[in-house]
């Protein structure tokens, strides 16, 4: 397989990062470490979205691999949950799978548009292949910012049951952005859910998803397991739909998260926001609020690639740091395409004083 050359040079290029931060770690380490501002006092997860989809192809085995290989042991791997036709659960980042993968040019389909969330919507989407037609799908980079050198690895559309049995990840997290949209086409994620839990191979450790009315329907099935659910945010003036509600309003009304949630994912902008000159501002309550109602907060949209607050002078590190060492409050864990990225704030970084990130990198 020729992926696997491509997997040792981006390891290759996360050892030699990772190489500059024992350094500066080994000097923190005679000091004792405080105990983390997390509403269980653990250190935050490090929790890979897609894998680690900034380097290759968001939920393909190399991203998913290189995010393992070098992340820390607990790493949590983040599958988006989409159906086919016959109702097999794949993980894929959209509901459209035009975007990060070849499909258009192995069907010669004209795009679909189909009414997602009250939104008319153009793509070829999940529900109209079944698991079958879908077997020389090819996965590739989907944020055309981003090198497609990794993109000529033939790395297949995996179901959720093979990215769990070929990872064996310690932590892994479903993402169910839509319920509504498959229940209106007769797919029940809810049953997909079901079969793929009852089946004793796949643990999962964390279901989310953005609509009230699928969590509220689907926790009290996992009451005896072990699985969490959390409710996620999406834009503060979006419209949930299940409730009608916008997410900003629902955000003042986490007593009534946690009837059905453990935990929250919350945009990074919900906790630290920015203004339009992209200088940050000071940070909201939403943790402290959070964690007072027993809720685990989630900080997602943490991207190396993509601009972030100048007040961290380009620097990802110092960003991670802002949300898990601040001396008010810690994130529980933050959700990232760079899983390597907060993995060295958090185990090398962190709890070392403000000059501690220009040393490293
Ligand atoms: C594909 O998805 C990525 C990530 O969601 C997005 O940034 C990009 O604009 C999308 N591209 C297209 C052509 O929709
Ligand atoms: C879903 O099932 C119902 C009842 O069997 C049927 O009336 C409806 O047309 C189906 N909808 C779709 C999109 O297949
Ligand atoms: C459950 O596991 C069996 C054997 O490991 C597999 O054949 C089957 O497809 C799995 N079911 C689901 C829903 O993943
Ligand atoms: C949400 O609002 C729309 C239009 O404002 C309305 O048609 C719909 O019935 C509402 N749904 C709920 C669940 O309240
Ligand atoms: C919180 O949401 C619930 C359910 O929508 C509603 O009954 C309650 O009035 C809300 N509380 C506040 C303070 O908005
Ligand atoms: C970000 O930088 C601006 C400009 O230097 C400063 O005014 C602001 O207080 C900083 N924000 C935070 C939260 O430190
Ligand atoms: C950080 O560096 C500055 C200048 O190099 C130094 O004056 C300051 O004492 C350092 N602070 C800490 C906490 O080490």
């Amino acid at each position: 397989m020729g992926s696997l050359r491509d997997i040792s040079v981006a390891i290759f290029v996360a050892q030699a990062l990772l190489a500059s931060v024992v350094f500066v770690s080994a000097q923190g380490s005679t000091t004792a470490r405080p105990r983390w501002q997390t509403l269980s006092g653990d250190a935050p997860f490090v929790i890979a979205r897609g894998g680690f989809s900034g380097v290759f192809a968001d939920s393909s085995f190399g991203a998913y691999s290189l995010a393992l290989i070098t992340g820390p042991s607990d790493l949590i791997l983040w599958c988006d949950v989409q159906l086919t036709k016959d109702g097999a659960g794949i993980c894929f980042p959209d509901l459209r799978l035009d975007n990060n993968s070849n499909i258009a040019s192995v069907f010669n389909d004209k795009p679909t548009t189909y009414v997602v969330n009250g939104v008319s919507t153009k793509g070829l989407f999940s529900i109209d292949y079944t698991l079958k037609d879908l077997g020389n799908v090819i996965l590739s980079q989907g944020v055309f910012s981003r090198t497609n050198k990794f993109d000529g690895q033939s790395f297949l559309i995996m179901t959720v049951q093979d990215t769990y049995t070929q990872m064996k990840p310690l932590g892994f997290w479903l993402n169910i952005q839509h319920d509504v949209f498959y229940a209106q086409h007769n797919l029940s994620m809810r049953s997909f859910l079901l079969s793929v839990t009852r089946n004793a191979t796949v643990t999962v450790d964390y279901i989310s998803s953005p609509e009230v009315a699928f969590l509220q329907n689907i926790a009290p099935i996992f009451r005896r397991s072990a699985t969490k659910f959390v409710f996620r945010f999406l834009g503060l003036e979006d419209v949930e739909p299940s409730t009608n509600q916008t997410y900003d309003s629902l955000s003042k009304n986490l007593t009534f998260i946690k009837t059905f949630a453990s935990g929250i994912i919350v945009p990074k902008s919900y906790i630290w926001p920015v203004d339009g000159g992209l200088y940050l501002q000071p940070s909201t309550s939403i943790v402290l609020d959070a964690h007072k109602e027993g809720l685990e907060v989630f900080a997602s949209e943490f991207y190396n690639d993509i601009p972030f607050s100048f007040n961290y002078s380009y620097d990802p590190v110092a960003e991670y740091l802002q949300f898990v060492d601040n001396g008010i409050f810690s994130v529980d864990g933050v959700i990232s395409d760079f899983p390597i990225t907060p993995s060295a704030a958090i185990d090398c970084f962190a709890h070392l004083g403000k000059n501690a990130t220009k040393q490293g990198m």
